[in-house]
């Protein structure tokens, strides 16, 4: 949650911060705010909400101040108000911060005693003060900072600007995503890389205990300890392009719309129908630890456990090993039995959501071998993990999860295949026939959104309602479950998964013609049951949308809505049906007038627990 961003160069930095707090807002809009040097004095600019405010006070008088930093919030200490927006200054101090410093009330008791004052209520403020403190005993910046943070429990992503040492940025990390972006004389850092892809695609990955002191033309990163860390270079491989809109409404209809591309990347280099064989690079020489697995545990939070749910079947069927989804959040709070023989699967879009970074590290404790499915390269879970397969999918900015779920489907499917190849339990005809299957995903995921106008009418006609159910059985239950989450994320509907079996064993009793029923009725086991599920709703006055395959007649002719989508393997299947369930939520969205992409209250990453 919230994103920082800092500039060191010869551009003038606010427009650069502007644009690079607007590209991370998707990590938190609750405030945003700027410090940069006017005439060697630190100017600090912050508002409520998001960073067209922000903008907008820049807009009379001119700044060309060619350093800052700057903040978007998602608030944990403090309400969102111009008080707590970040940047934190004290006696020449600024400080933008993404993380939770634990100690602060112990830390800020502390520094009340030796006189200070505070004018916010958030948990930053104390570091800096800390370093001011650190600065008028005689310390130099970077052993300012350092001292400060010996001090200091928790998480953060720090930047910070000193008053007296306008030439200098400095920059920290503990268990909160910060990279460092290096360019033609100029030098960047922040909580992601679409901030700084305009400018820079090489870049560090700070890890945690990192120190960093910036100028224009050298990082010198240092630990805690004192050591100095090599940290490689990398160069990301995302088109700055795939951080825009590209001429539609909204990120997330943009990237529903990638998916086509986004399930191809996805695929691109691990399969061959020739050899009848899938290769995940890197997988292949840790073999030996996934082999021994007699157990699967896929941990994940919100849209990515729906994908572990959809995973499990693959692992249970292609695999025959016993295999459970976790949610991440929960996972800790039990005793989970699991072991150098239990394979954890880390599933998460930006690699850094805190519940399934502590999961992993718990695996790990315990000696599990851990491969993670993520998306965003350098993040924290794919570092820690013993293995990670990367989804490819490009830069996800919607806060509502789209690509990222299907591309984790096929991550998931192929990982699967890979292991059952490996246990001899699929046959290379066998290998043969799934891949010739998987190569036509992306044009049947086009046919897919071609539903996008029929979406569009049935959005029209249920946007009012104020509760849905969706209803999924076997392999689609948790579509039911990724429908209703996108629903309710963006439009503010009340929506509910539930597996369509439960339904008698209480949820009907919600069921009137207030209540549209959105039963997922593809091909498979469920299918004919999930029929007379639809009977019972409609008895019941229920309305009922059906999802079904193309031709399904028979559904068609008993509810008031069909989207009728073309059929793949029942295993395959979930990446075609989320298709429509991910347009109906948007257009249900816009007709509602709700922010798409950055719905209230919530942030993409969400890095604390
Ligand atoms: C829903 C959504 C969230 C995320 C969840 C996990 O649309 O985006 O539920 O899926 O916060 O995030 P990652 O995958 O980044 O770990």
């Amino acid at each position: 949650m919230c994103g920082i961003i800092g500039y060191l160069g010869e551009r003038e930095a606010i427009p650069i911060l502007i644009e690079g707090l607007k590209r991370l807002e998707y990590r938190g809009y609750d405030s945003a705010g700027i410090a940069v040097f006017d005439h060697d004095r630190i100017e600090v600019k912050r508002c409520m909400g998001k960073v067209s405010g922000l903008e907008n006070l820049f807009k009379t008088g001119r700044n060309s101040a060619s350093v800052g930093i700057g903040h978007t919030r998602w608030a944990t200490h403090g309400r969102p108000s111009e008080e707590n927006a970040h940047p934190h200054t004290y006696e020449g101090v600024a400080v933008v911060h993404n993380g939770i410093i634990e100690n602060y009330l112990t830390l800020k008791n502390e520094l009340k005693s030796r006189g200070h004052h505070f004018s916010s209520e958030t948990d930053t403020e104390i570091i800096s003060h800390l370093i001011a403190e650190n600065l008028q005993a005689g310390l130099k910046p970077l052993e300012a900072l350092r001292k400060a943070l010996a001090k200091v429990e928790g998480s953060y992503a720090l930047a910070v600007l000193i008053e007296s040492h306008p030439d200098i940025l400095l920059a920290a990390r503990n268990q909160s995503p910060l990279i460092l972006g290096l360019g033609n004389g100029e030098m960047f850092v922040a909580s992601d890389s679409p901030a700084i892809l305009p400018y820079t695609r090489q870049v560090i990955f700070l890890e945690d205990g990192d120190l960093v002191q910036i100028t224009q033309s050298q990082i010198k990163i240092e630990t805690q300890s004192g050591a100095s860390p090599s940290r490689p270079i990398h160069t990301i491989s995302w088109d700055d392009s795939q951080a825009e809109k590209g001429g539609y409404k909204h990120f997330m209809l943009k990237e529903i719309f990638e998916q086509p591309q986004a399930v191809a990347d996805t695929l691109r280099g691990r399969i061959s129908v020739e050899q009848g064989d899938v290769f995940l690079e890197g997988l292949e020489d840790r073999r030996e630890n996934f082999l021994s697995a007699k157990r699967i545990y896929l941990v994940a939070c919100g849209t990515s456990y729906h994908a572990g749910l959809v995973g499990r079947y693959y692992f249970e069927r292609f695999c025959l090993l016993p295999s459970e989804a976790e949610l991440a959040s929960e996972f800790r709070h039990r005793n989970p039995i699991i072991g150098p023989e239990t394979l954890m699967i880390l599933i998460s879009q930006s690699g850094e959501t805190a519940d399934t970074l502590k999961a992993l590290r718990e695996g790990k404790a315990k000696g599990c071998p851990t491969l993670a499915i993520c998306n965003v390269l350098g993040s924290s879970i794919s570092r820690m993990a013993d293995f990670t397969l990367y989804t490819h999918a490009g830069p996800e900015i919607g806060v509502a999860s789209t690509k990222a779920f299907s591309t984790q489907i096929i991550a998931l499917y192929l990982t699967a295949l890979a292991l059952a190849r490996d246990r001899s339990l699929v046959s290379p005809a066998g290998t043969k026939d799934k891949i010739q299957e998987l190569l036509k995903i992306p044009q049947l995921i086009k046919k897919c959104l071609g539903l996008d106008p029929e979406i569009q009418m049935i959005a029209r006609k249920f946007s009012g309602f104020q509760n849905f159910l969706y209803l999924g059985r076997g392999i689609n239950y948790p579509l039911a479950l990724e429908g209703a989450l996108k629903l309710k994320e963006i439009s503010y509907i009340h929506a509910e998964g539930y597996p369509a079996g439960e339904m008698k064993h209480g949820p009907i009793a919600l069921i009137d013609r207030e209540m549209p029923v959105l039963a997922l009725a593809t091909h498979g086991e469920g299918r004919d049951k999930i029929r007379s599920n639809i009977e019972e709703a409609r008895a019941r006055c229920g309305r009922v949308i059906a999802l079904v395959n193309e031709g399904d007649e028979e559904i068609a002719e008993r509810v008031e809505e069909t989207i009728a989508v073309p059929r793949t393997q029942e295993e395959l299947q979930p990446i075609l049906n989320i298709i429509p369930l991910q347009l109906l939520a948007y257009h249900i969205a816009v007709i509602r007038g709700t922010n798409i992409d950055q719905p209230r209250n919530l942030a993409k990453s969400v890095t604390v627990e």
